[in-house]
């Protein structure tokens, strides 16, 4: 698989005040084009951390150290052009006082230079990709519903074709069924590009039906990485174990891992 992405050595640490949390401790990790990665971890192991890194959104609080390496591009990466960002709340990326429709074809029109006609004409087409009723591209983000907002924030991120869509937990603020819906049609859209992606959750099962191989992090830090399959039937770090027990249905059996293990 042709590399698209390789890290090495990234650290990132948050001064506020005179404290300091290092929030990635030296991570190692490749992306093939196409292929599908889910980061993995409990609340605070650097999972944001790493995806934000990636897409170089680190807050200027953040120091960053190592090496990001893009050889699947000819240039540098430019953000919403060659990376896609979904994030978990989309109400919070969306601007309120304007048109859902309008700001997807606003994505068009800066990332791919396009027409304000053609940008327009793009997000209708996109709208049907993440099955959005067109009735929705006059709608105000508040007019919406979560996992609408949600595909909303799928489409603008998708709009210039990006190589690598990074979504950070962008089903952990919508109920079930919706995360479900979502997830699927992350994965649908994936396999349909055929870009690469890099999906962040603290839910292994959730993981489990999107990716190729998952990394799972703890404390800033790698503590396994492999195949989704192999991954799942034999973890080896305890850690994993753990994550893996925490999403074991009541009745012992393993729930949407099944079909993978
Ligand atoms: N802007 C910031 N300023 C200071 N510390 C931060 C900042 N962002 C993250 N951190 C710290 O860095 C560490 C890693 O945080 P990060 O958000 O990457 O974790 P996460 O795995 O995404 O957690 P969650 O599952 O809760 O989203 C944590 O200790 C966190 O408190
Ligand atoms: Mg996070």
């Amino acid at each position: 698989m042709k590399p698209l992405l390789g890290i090495s050595g990234l650290r990132v640490r948050y001064r506020s005040g005179v404290s300091e949390v290092e929030a990635l401790r030296g991570i190692d990790l490749s992306l093939g084009a196409g292929e599908r990665v889910a980061v993995i971890g409990e609340s605070g192991s650097g999972k944001s951390s790493l995806a934000l890194a990636v897409a170089g959104l680190l807050p200027r609080e953040a120091t960053g150290e190592g090496i990001i390496r893009w050889p699947g591009l000819a240039e540098p990466p430019r953000n919403g052009k060659d990376v896609g960002f979904v994030f978990q709340d989309p109400g919070g990326t969306l601007d309120p006082v304007m048109s859902v429709g309008a700001q997807v074809a606003e994505v068009a029109e800066v990332n791919l230079g396009l027409s304000r006609r053609r940008a327009v004409a793009l997000a209708v087409e996109l709208f049907e990709r993440v099955r959005l009723p067109g009735a929705l591209l006059k709608s105000y983000p508040h007019q919406l519903s979560g996992g609408q907002r949600q595909r909303v924030g799928i489409a603008a991120a998708i709009a210039a074709g990006p190589a690598l869509l990074i979504a950070d937990e962008p089903t952990s603020a919508l109920d079930t069924i919706v995360q479900a819906e979502i997830v699927r049609l992350i994965d649908r859209l994936v396999r349909e590009t055929g870009m690469a992606l890099l999906i962040v959750s603290h839910d292994i099962a959730l993981a489990a039906t999107v990716a190729d191989r998952i990394v799972v992090l703890k404390d800033g830090a790698v503590v396994e990485a492999g195949e989704t399959a192999e991954i799942v039937a034999r973890p080896k770090a305890d850690y994993t174990r753990a994550l893996l027990a925490a999403c074991l249905t009541l009745d012992g059996s393993a729930g949407v891992l099944e079909g993978r293990a």
